[in-house]
């Protein structure tokens, strides 16, 4: 038992993902004794024959879940091997209303936000329209302007501010079915916003997200990252909403308000940029997020 190899898998999807991350937590596993392999999402077929699958989970202590895959991550699950983040969790910040129906009545202050489309399963209603009754309900409790976001969004892609009637009607018209939510525009210091990230249940670095040229201020829609340090009540927060998504590795995203208090935008299981984020607070993520890993897997062993 002492001498059995340590092995573990993560699943990727974008190049960055398949590349970088990969080559990063495979040193830092390498250092604990883990040998990782790589499972590129858009490529592998995992085939269930006569009931045996061709993926054996057995051969694995434990898998790292970069993209939310449900195949994979139940296979592992199923067999008692954890999976980080684990699948549930990994729904649930995937989702950005699930989250905020998560984080509901838990203490932890959340911008005015309305869901939109629901998922209908994949089904494709023909003729779907928004009544005029949704859109005069979200009007009435939106003031204009408000922010409409697409519920499984990332990067900043897609998020718009709405101005007025004629500008909402084309743009229910405009989505069809797409999910989407809707929420009151945070007028604070717009295009900033501060990151917390949270491994293991601890904080171990915050940022600034800054873009002098739109409200959005993801790094890939033009943003800078740059040094901050989060608020106490930022951080405390941040560690919370960690503990109820159950996220081992998350990014909890916080509105620059005026005022500095705590306002949560979003949460990003897994969050990327560990490179820019090492050099510009010195701490690795991933080496932090190997470090929980290991002493959680081995601990007994
Ligand atoms: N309600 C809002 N009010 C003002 N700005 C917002 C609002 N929601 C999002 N933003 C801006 O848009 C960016 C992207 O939105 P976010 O909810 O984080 O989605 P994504 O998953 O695409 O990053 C945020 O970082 C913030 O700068
Ligand atoms: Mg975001």
């Amino acid at each position: 038992m002492a001498n059995k190899t340590r092995k573990a898998l993560l699943v990727g999807f974008t190049a960055w993902q398949t590349n970088n991350a990969f080559k990063i937590y495979k040193e830092y596993l390498r250092r604990a004794g883990v040998e990782l392999s790589l499972l590129k999402i858009d490529e592998y077929a995992l085939c269930i024959n006569k009931g045996v699958p061709n993926i054996d989970a057995k051969n694995y202590d434990f898998c790292i879940e970069l993209v939310k895959d449900q195949y994979i991550s139940t296979l592992f699950e199923k067999q008692g091997k954890p999976c980080f983040n684990a699948y549930q969790s990994m729904c649930l910040s995937d989702d950005k209303f699930l989250t905020f129906v998560k984080l509901s009545n838990e203490g932890i202050p959340l911008p005015k936000t309305i869901s939109g489309n629901t998922d209908f399963d994949g089904l494709t209603i023909k003729d779907f329209k928004r009544s005029k009754e949704f859109k005069d309900k979200i009007e009435k409790e939106m003031k204009y302007p408000f922010v409409a976001k697409p519920t499984f969004g990332y990067g900043g892609k897609g998020v718009v501010i709405i101005k007025d009637r004629k500008e909402f009607d084309k743009f229910i018209d405009d989505i069809g079915q797409s999910p989407y939510l809707y929420q009151e525009f945070i007028k604070d210091n717009p295009g900033t916003d501060i990151r917390v990230m949270v491994v293991g249940g601890k904080v171990i670095f915050s940022i600034m997200r800054q873009n002098p040229n739109s409200f959005i201020s993801n790094v890939s829609s033009g943003g800078k990252a740059i040094k901050y340090d989060a608020t106490k009540e930022q951080k405390r927060i941040a560690v919370k909403v960690a503990k109820i998504l159950k996220l081992d590795h998350c990014a909890v995203d916080f509105f620059n308000t005026e005022n500095g208090a705590p306002l949560v935008c979003e949460v990003n299981a897994n969050a990327g940029g560990i490179e820019t984020n090492e050099e510009l607070t010195g701490i690795s993520q991933a080496e932090k997020f190997v470090e929980f890993i290991v002493g959680k897997v081995y601990k007994q062993k």
